[in-house]
């Protein structure tokens, strides 16, 4: 059994230690909120935050999460920075298709967490590798700032 936190219950999952993460949180536990995209850690759209630090749950066996706190796109509104982030992204409309959103929200919720009033270098170098084919960009350095007010 692997004991982990998952938005704030404890686990005991009988499951093999080599299952990625996305696969864990989408398909044992149904939170589809975390999304499936490129499967190789290069589009950011599985991002979940382990410990509070945005990570590729595509790429990331449960083993390296064990005894350590998974938050995913569904408690985004745990935290006040989670909550301005929804804010935000609603009053500017920030979505188009949507597909990668939910990567990107725990993205920004990671560099807000430690950077509450970034500028837009800073949001670029945070969010580059989070990718959205409809190019909401603008839009998402928009959100970021909205929320870090
Ligand atoms: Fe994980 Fe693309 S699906 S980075």
């Amino acid at each position: 059994m692997l004991k982990i936190d998952i938005n704030g219950q404890a686990r005991a999952l009988d499951i093999d230690d080599d299952t990625p993460v996305l696969w864990l949180v989408r398909d044992v536990l149904g939170l589809t909120g975390t999304k499936f995209g490129c499967g190789m850690g290069l589009c950011g759209a599985c991002t979940v935050r382990v410990d509070g630090t945005a990570v590729r749950s595509c790429i990331t066996p449960v083993s390296d999460v064990v005894g350590k706190r998974v938050t995913t796109i569904e408690r985004l509104d745990r935290d006040r920075v989670g909550r301005a982030l929804q804010r935000a992204w609603l009053d500017l409309e920030v979505v188009q298709c949507g597909y990668c959103q939910s990567g990107q929200l725990m993205q920004a919720a990671a560099l807000l967490a430690g950077n509450p009033a970034p500028d837009d270098d800073a949001i670029d170098a945070a969010m580059s590798g989070n990718l959205c084919r409809c190019g909401t960009y603008p839009r998402i350095r928009a959100g970021i700032h909205a929320a870090a007010r």
